[in-house]
């Protein structure tokens, strides 16, 4: 019989339903508390996805007190993932912490200890990774389709004006645009091109003028193997949520967006003209799974179980998290950032 890995979800706001409907959908986890201190936001998602019946606590420490709860999902504001995460390693609790890890290298450094301490996973939900697109498109990459990569670009842009969170969290001067929603743009390209070298960026602020935060970044980097890339984010943008992607080879360029991949290679014809060859797309054929938390929460269990490295460990999560505070170093110095991973070591 399938064992399951039984789990609580700390943070039932917006985004925690799609841990709900990851955790009862996942064959190896089982869904059993819910803990959030607002009574009505920890009822919020009852009726539509029939948990009525779990147990839900207000305060978190109930839930953490108990032996039969083996892993914990954080899906609460950023500013409370440190708090969260670290109460629930020490208690004995595996975790997935919702992504960006936190706001502030001490908290990530925190979040690192107290999982080297406790010996229990710790899991950023960097959720780009299990995307169909993404993750298709990246397969492509490793494979060689493209050839050898020289320049990758991509871009997160979502208004979030109608979004501030519970009590205008994302409105905190730590969480600039880059950190909060760029993290996924950021996280991407890393799995692309590794983790930068050095980044220059430019951020301003021209759409959500009221939030004391950048809205709007653009950061340039130097990865390693002579790659070079870009990063734009805007969370005050005028149009529908993006997150477009070129990746450019020495043999080839994939086009992706959140539904589908295009391939430009070469590609000779009877009936094309040679200076055409590479403008030929090749649709590529993919399934689109955005937000794929079930992909998240099956491969966390399954490290659970097996007892085995958990994709994205608390130092990968806190490398995007540090790549995106360095964006903004650049952006308020003017001046470039090399990028010193001792923390990861
Ligand atoms: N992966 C993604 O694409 C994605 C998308 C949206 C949000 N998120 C992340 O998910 C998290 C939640 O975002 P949201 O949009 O659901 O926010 P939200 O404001 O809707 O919900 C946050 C919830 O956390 C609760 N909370 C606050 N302090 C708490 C504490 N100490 N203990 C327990 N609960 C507490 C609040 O009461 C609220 O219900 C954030 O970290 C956000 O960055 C990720």
């Amino acid at each position: 019989m399938q064992r399951k890995v039984r789990i609580g979800i700390v943070g039932i706001g917006s985004f925690s339903r799609l841990h709900i409907k990851g955790a009862l959908d996942a064959v190896n986890a089982e869904l059993v508390a819910l803990a959030d201190p607002d009574e009505t936001r920890l009822h919020q998602h009852d009726e539509k996805f029939k948990v009525a019946h779990l147990d839900h606590y207000t305060d978190y420490n109930e839930m953490l007190a108990r032996d039969d709860i083996e892993a914990v999902i954080v899906a609460s504001n950023d500013q409370a993932h440190k708090e969260l995460t670290v109460a629930a390693l020490r208690a004995g609790k595996h975790v997935l912490c919702e992504k960006p890890m936190a706001l502030t290298m001490e908290d990530c450094i925190a979040m690192i200890e107290a999982e080297k301490e406790t010996g229990k996973k710790l899991m950023v939900g960097q959720v780009t990774r299990y995307d169909g697109v993404c993750s298709k498109a990246v397969q492509m990459i490793k494979d060689g389709v493209i050839g050898d990569i020289y320049y990758v670009e991509s871009e997160y842009a979502h208004d979030y004006s109608k979004i501030p969170g519970t009590n205008q969290w994302r409105m905190d001067p730590a969480r600039h645009g880059i950190i909060g929603g760029g993290c996924h743009a950021v996280d991407l390209l890393r799995s692309i091109a590794g983790n930068p070298i050095e980044l220059s960026a430019y951020s301003n602020n021209k759409c959500l003028t009221d939030w004391p935060v950048y809205d709007c970044s653009v950061a340039i980097f130097k990865f390693p193997n002579n790659v070079i890339g870009k990063v734009m984010s805007s969370i005050g943008c005028k149009r529908s949520a993006t997150r477009q992607t070129s990746v450019y080879g020495t043999k080839g360029t994939l086009v992706f967006t959140r539904s589908n991949i295009d391939l430009f290679t070469e590609h000779f014809s009877d009936t094309l003209d040679i200076k055409d060859q590479f403008k030929v797309r090749i649709p590529i054929p993919v399934q689109k799974n955005d937000h794929n938390v079930l992909g998240e929460i099956t491969d966390f269990c399954e490290a659970i179980i097996e007892d085995k490295p958990v994709p994205c460990p608390g130092k990968d999560g806190a490398i995007t998290a540090y790549t995106c505070m360095a964006i903004v170093e650049a952006s308020q110095t003017g001046k470039p950032v090399t990028l010193n991973y001792d923390f990861a070591k």
